[in-house]
């Protein structure tokens, strides 16, 4: 499309003087009609002279009557043949007369995605580059959402793959079905599977390794309020209530004794440590000292809600010396928990992956530790489980600043609301977590799902028509308000490394 011409005119606000007529002024136009007249009548005349004849009678017949048939030729807009002159704009009109079909582009810093659909051109993304750089991008992190099959995770992997090359790492703290371990093995990185049975033991009560910048005591401190957050958030999901009062006192006492026997040891408190604790009233009693009274006897569900994580389906798993150290350094860290809960119940995940996120976040707290990315695939299996969904959220409030973009990866929009009814702390976590990702990919959507699409992200009546047909790996990208339909290109390479549909064939 033809360009503003520079100077004053660009800097108009009205449309119409952006028109450009085609290049003669009337006069013109006026006298060249004169000639072309003048031109017909005389070859008319010479045909006359000519032949001798008179010219056929349909020659005669007026203008305004047309055949039976209708208007003759390509005017007819017979047999999709209707052909109207080419109109011209200027792109600054053509954004305002078709909004969301031709966008500007987010610039070419960052990860190669694919083509942007509307604008023929490569299309580039790299939250870390967007921030700061384009209005409304207030975070790094990303909602992608999308039926089953449609390349989501097969999107999410590709992210992983190119931004290795920046530099990045990527870590995958909830793996559920198993599908990363070899893009984490393709990348020199490391996976760890979990599972009954498996070898891979995890501490959830690992201490980090102390930053630098921050003294010995402030660390202590923190390393103390982290593990106190995972023993309540465990609870919290066994017992699937929130603690009671004197409950948390239990938690705080037993982990102070817990801890110091284990340092006495000189070994790393464990969780089967805490159970045992727990489950002798008599020694939290004693151990309370000026706040006992009936300790021992409040903190009974709780002993039994961690006896699950140590000696019922979980046994084993969270319950020893981690088998491998965290390395910051590895490009890649992936989580497989494809042999936990497949049996509907998401207990078992949702307390491994809570484990398994306290265990990843202790590493990943070091704000010198370079840009991160930390993949929630199948997120929605985590969206009913409130202290989980908590822990999420102060990931994403501290994404910022400490380099990490997370990526949720969901079905439906509507995976947010199962979070609670409307007005409950769950529902309220859910749409904090939406409302904190400036990027929203939203791939094909089900017909009944584009109204709650539509009503939580926002969506113009087209971009909603839009969604309801996309191709697989083909998506509708907000970015910051802005938006571009995307077709995500694979590599060979990648197709074969990211191929969830070998068993389809
Ligand atoms: N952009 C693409 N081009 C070609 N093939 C693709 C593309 N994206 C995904 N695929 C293929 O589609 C298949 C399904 O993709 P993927 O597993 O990523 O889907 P998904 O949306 O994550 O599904 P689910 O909801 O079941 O997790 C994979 O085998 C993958 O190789
Ligand atoms: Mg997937």
């Amino acid at each position: 499309m033809p360009q503003h011409r520079p100077g004053r005119r660009a800097r108009r606000a009205s449309a119409s003087p952006l028109f450009t007529p085609h290049g003669t002024d009337r006069s013109t136009r006026k006298a060249a009609r004169r000639q072309l007249a003048e031109a017909q009548a005389k070859a008319r005349a010479e045909a006359t002279s000519t032949s001798g004849e008179h010219p056929p009678a349909e020659q005669e017949m007026p203008r305004s009557a047309y055949p039976s048939a209708g208007r003759p030729g390509s005017a007819s807009a017979r047999g999709n043949r209707l052909r109207l002159p080419a109109h011209r704009m200027t792109t600054a009109v053509a954004a305002g007369a078709y909004p969301f079909l031709a966008e500007g582009g987010l610039g070419a810093d960052g990860i190669y995605i694919g083509r942007d659909v509307h604008a023929e051109a490569a299309f580039v993304f790299d939250p870390f580059t967007l921030y700061g750089k384009i209005d409304g991008f207030t975070n790094p992190n990303v909602l992608l959402a999308g039926v089953i099959g449609q390349g989501k995770s097969a999107l999410a992997k590709s992210f992983a793959l190119r931004s290795v090359a920046f530099g990045y790492r990527v870590y995958v703290p909830c793996d559920p079905k198993g599908e990363w371990t070899p893009v984490a093995q393709a990348l020199g990185g490391t996976s760890i599977a979990l599972g009954p049975g498996l070898p891979g033991r995890l501490n959830p009560l690992d201490a980090a390794p102390r930053p630098p910048s921050v003294v010995e005591a402030d660390w202590a401190g923190e390393v103390r309020k982290r593990r106190l957050l995972l023993l309540g958030s465990l609870a919290r999901t066994v017992l699937g209530r929130d603690l009671m009062p004197m409950e948390h006192t239990a938690l705080d006492i037993t982990l102070d004794g817990v801890v110091k026997a284990a340092a006495a040891a000189g070994r790393t408190p464990l969780l089967g440590d805490i159970a045992h604790t727990l489950a002798q009233p008599a020694l939290l009693d004693r151990a309370a000292g000026t706040v006992s009274g009936h300790l021992g006897e409040a903190a009974r569900d709780l002993a039994h809600a961690m006896r699950r994580l140590v000696h019922g389906d979980l046994a084993g798993m969270f319950d020893a010396p981690s088998t491998v150290a965290f390395d910051p350094a590895t490009p890649m860290l992936s989580i497989d928990l494809s042999r936990l809960g497949g049996s509907g119940d998401d207990t078992a995940l949702v307390l491994a992956m809570t484990c398994a996120s306290a265990w990843m976040e202790s590493a990943l707290t070091d704000p010198r530790g370079g840009r991160r990315w930390i993949v929630y695939d199948e997120a929605w299996r985590l969206m009913r489980h409130g202290p989980l969904l908590q822990r999420m959220q102060a990931q994403w409030k501290l994404s910022r600043g400490l380099g990490i973009a997370n990526l949720m990866v969901i079905h439906r929009l509507s995976d947010l609301l199962t979070a609670g009814d409307a007005g409950s702390q769950g529902r309220a976590l859910a749409e904090g977590l939406l409302a904190d990702c400036s990027t929203r990919i939203i791939y094909r959507q089900e017909t009944d799902q584009l109204h709650a699409a539509a009503s939580l992200l926002g969506l113009t009546s087209v971009e909603t028509e839009a969604i309801s047909h996309l191709s697989r790996g083909r998506g509708l990208w907000k970015v910051a308000g802005r938006s571009f339909i995307v077709q995500h290109l694979l590599h060979p390479a990648e197709q074969t490394l990211f191929d969830t549909d070998s068993r389809m064939h």
